[in-house]
């Protein structure tokens, strides 16, 4: 039995998971997980931890440097649990001819729902306002106290259409909005289904009422959205991030927030996660902030997890994975 164990291919989860999407891999495979599902690992203890890891399941929060991928000499696969990967240095698992496989697909809705709700609250100031009712404030229904600004009919500016962009222009619909769109590419057939419009970034800073940020991180988005850009857009209009933190400059959005040059911003991803609590962007009203909960619902996650699930067996078990990234 001892012998059998030795032989067993070797998976190494970064995260406590369920027993329900783990305990299956635990037959066929020999399974070591971190015992905490809120606590990182840092990334000494992956690198130690992992070592002799053929598999490696990992959360977006896990840097995936080349010196780790090239210190785990066993490795086949690394999973994220995530759509994003921009956490793992994919040339470095290229050129190992390591796999790594994502989550695509299964959180497109449930992010696109979240993003909505962030509008929404962002527009409509409700986490302020409920903030005000608990620090007892409300003392007399006022005319003009915590308005905001109408959803329904507005523009709206997507930087990035993918699938989540297009979820959420699909839901834009249902509030009689104007969508405009930006991307690396045009999407014909969904411009004609939906009826959005492709403008150039630019035009689409000026003339949206709300935008919302949807691109991957990557080289060239980081930063896309710096002073130029902010500066561009309506001095009504805000600003949602629901992709990776760093693709706003949070410097440059905090000086636009307090120089009232744009009106809000609704952050579910920051630069820093989790983000510091003394974050300048943290101590104004007109910043809705949320902690990366765009796929958080429990149907996504468990779908999330048994994807990933799915792919280490089969790459361990030599088949193709269904969701590999490279
Ligand atoms: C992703 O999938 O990239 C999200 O950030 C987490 O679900």
């Amino acid at each position: 039995e001892q012998l059998e164990v030795a032989n067993l291919e070797k998976i190494f989860i970064t995260r406590k998971l369920p027993d329900e999407v783990v305990n299956p891999l635990r037959e066929k495979f020999d399974v070591k997980m971190w015992h905490s599902d809120e606590i990182s690992m840092t990334y000494d203890e992956i690198k130690s931890q992992a070592r002799d890891a053929h598999a490696l399941w990992t959360v977006l929060s896990d840097k995936v440097d080349r010196p780790l991928i090239e210190s785990l000499t066993n490795l086949k696969v690394i999973s994220n649990l995530a759509v994003g990967y921009n956490n793992i240095d994919i040339d470095a698992a290229k050129e190992h001819g390591i796999i790594v496989t994502n989550t695509p697909g299964v959180l497109t809705e449930t992010t696109a729902d979240l993003a909505f709700s962030l509008l929404l609250a962002t527009a409509r100031r409700v986490t302020e306002a409920e903030r005000e009712l608990r620090a007892g404030k409300w003392k007399s229904w006022t005319p003009m106290q915590l308005t905001g600004m109408d959803v329904f009919g507005a523009t709206l500016g997507i930087i990035g259409m993918g699938r989540i962009g297009e979820a959420v222009a699909r839901r834009a619909k249902g509030f009689e909005m104007k969508v405009l769109y930006h991307n690396r590419s045009r999407k014909i057939n969904a411009e004609e289904e939906f009826g959005f419009t492709y403008v150039e970034l630019d035009a689409l800073l000026k003339e949206s009422d709300f935008i919302v940020v949807l691109t991957p991180l990557t080289p060239e988005t980081k930063g896309m959205i710096g002073e130029r850009e902010l500066n561009l857009m309506k001095k009504t209009a805000a600003i949602i991030n629901v992709a990776r933190g760093g693709i706003i400059d949070e410097k440059a959005l905090y000086n636009a927030l307090t120089s009232n040059r744009i009106w809000a911003a609704g952050l579910d991803v920051f630069e820093v996660e989790p983000v510091p609590l003394d974050h300048p962007l943290l101590t104004l009203p007109n910043v809705t902030v949320l902690p990366h909960i765009g796929s958080a619902s429990i149907r996504t996650r468990m779908a999330m997890m048994q994807m990933n699930a799915d792919d280490i067996k089969a790459v361990l078990e030599n088949k193709e994975p269904k969701n590999k990234v490279i």
